[in-house]
């Protein structure tokens, strides 16, 4: 996510809830165009989780990337301590308390991939740390994969244009890819080693554009640093993600404004977090929604959005879990706080109607 200070200037028409009406849900209302959440306890930002024999570990946005774990879902999740024992490696930006990880498992390592930055700018860097157990203790900080604004690398396409935050990792038949990117010119994806922790060698003719937000919703602001303004305006798109469940691949991203939201004047309904999704037959893309239209052209479904107290959920990722997909995220309580840090752990789980992911309670 990234911690824009914009204010809402733009309005734009209000999304289609015609997809979420079909939805029939023993605890939804008539009125409601989602169902209900698995709301938990977990104050979580930006939340990742791995399973890891029966138990569930979720890494999370704040000091040193805090682990927490639990024996299913809804808790009762502990504290169990952080993943880096010190400040990221990387020189820049928030790296005392990294963003947005995203924790993968494979052939007994974990790795989490985590991004570096300041509020509303594009001087980036995700990096990268691995274990061989998910929990706090022994974790290697490798440093940055790539970097945007300033750094090694940053210059050359496509970082000259995208903001390196927002990192999911998918492996298609072996071969790892980076997913990224967050408002500018929107989800980027890129090729990684076997290594898992650097970047591949083809990375101008294997980079994809995978989706983006064409329309500019907010103010782009006025920073005399170019790499801290958007003078395009600002296209609130971030938090890729790339599921698959057979014969597809799924793109999912946050879409609005996630921060900063003051109660007293809240975005238009259905500009602020939302989760939406397109789904491709390439993990390379190109990722379409119903309509056919390309996610980078602004296309994408609304699968879960603001309901009853759950407002702007986001920062999402799929689990595949013994019982079937499920759809987490971070939520806020609307009868509690619209304040980010109070953000909770929500999840529900997905049914697939015409190769189209549905959440159900
Ligand atoms: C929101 O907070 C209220 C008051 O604490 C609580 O009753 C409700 O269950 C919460 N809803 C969710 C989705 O967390
Ligand atoms: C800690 O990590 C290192 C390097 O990955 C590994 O060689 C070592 O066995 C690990 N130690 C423990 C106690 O897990």
């Amino acid at each position: 996510m990234i911690a824009s200070k914009l204010k809402l200037l733009a309005s734009l028409s209000i999304l289609s809830l015609a997809n979420a009406a079909t939805i029939q849900q023993p605890r939804s209302s008539p009125k409601e165009p989602f169902p209900q959440t698995h709301g938990t306890d977990l104050n979580i930002h930006d939340p990742s989780i791995v399973r890891s024999g029966d138990t569930y570990y979720s890494y999370g946005v704040d000091t040193h990337i805090p682990i927490h774990s639990a024996p299913s879902l809804d808790g009762p999740w502990t504290r169990l301590g952080n993943a880096l024992d010190a400040d990221s490696v990387i020189p820049k930006g928030d790296r005392t308390a990294p963003w947005a990880p995203n924790t993968i498992a494979l052939n007994g390592k974990f790795y989490i991939y985590y991004g570096v930055s300041q509020a509303g700018c594009r001087d980036s860097a995700i990096g990268v740390a691995v274990s061989d157990h998910p929990g706090p203790g022994n974790w290697t900080d490798h440093g940055p994969i790539i970097q945007t604004g300033t750094g090694k690398g940053s210059g050359k396409y496509p970082f000259s244009t995208s903001n390196a935050i927002d990192p999911s990792v998918v492996i298609a038949s072996g071969q790892p890819y980076l997913n990224f990117g967050s408002y500018w010119s929107g989800i980027w994806q890129v090729p990684l080693k076997e290594d898992l922790i650097s970047l591949g060698d083809n990375v101008k003719s294997d980079s994809r554009h995978l989706a983006a937000e064409p329309k500019a919703m907010f103010p782009g602001g006025n920073n005399p640093d170019a790499n801290c303004r958007d003078d395009s305006g600002s296209h609130p798109i971030e938090g890729a993600f790339i599921s698959y469940h057979f014969p597809y691949f799924y793109l999912w991203y946050s879409h609005g404004k996630c921060c900063d939201l003051d109660p007293k004047a809240l975005p238009k309904p259905g500009d602020e977090y939302s989760i939406r999704v397109g789904r491709s037959s390439n993990p390379q893309g190109p990722y379409t929604d119903k309509s056919g239209k390309d996610l980078v052209d602004g296309g994408g479904e609304l699968i879960y959005g603001s309901n009853r107290d759950v407002y702007a959920p986001g920062g999402q990722a799929v689990l595949t879990d013994i019982g079937g997909d499920i759809l987490y995220y971070h939520y806020l309580n609307s009868s509690v706080s619209y304040d980010f840090n109070t953000a909770k752990f929500g999840w529900n789980r997905l049914e697939y109607e015409d190769g189209w992911p549905v959440a159900q309670y």
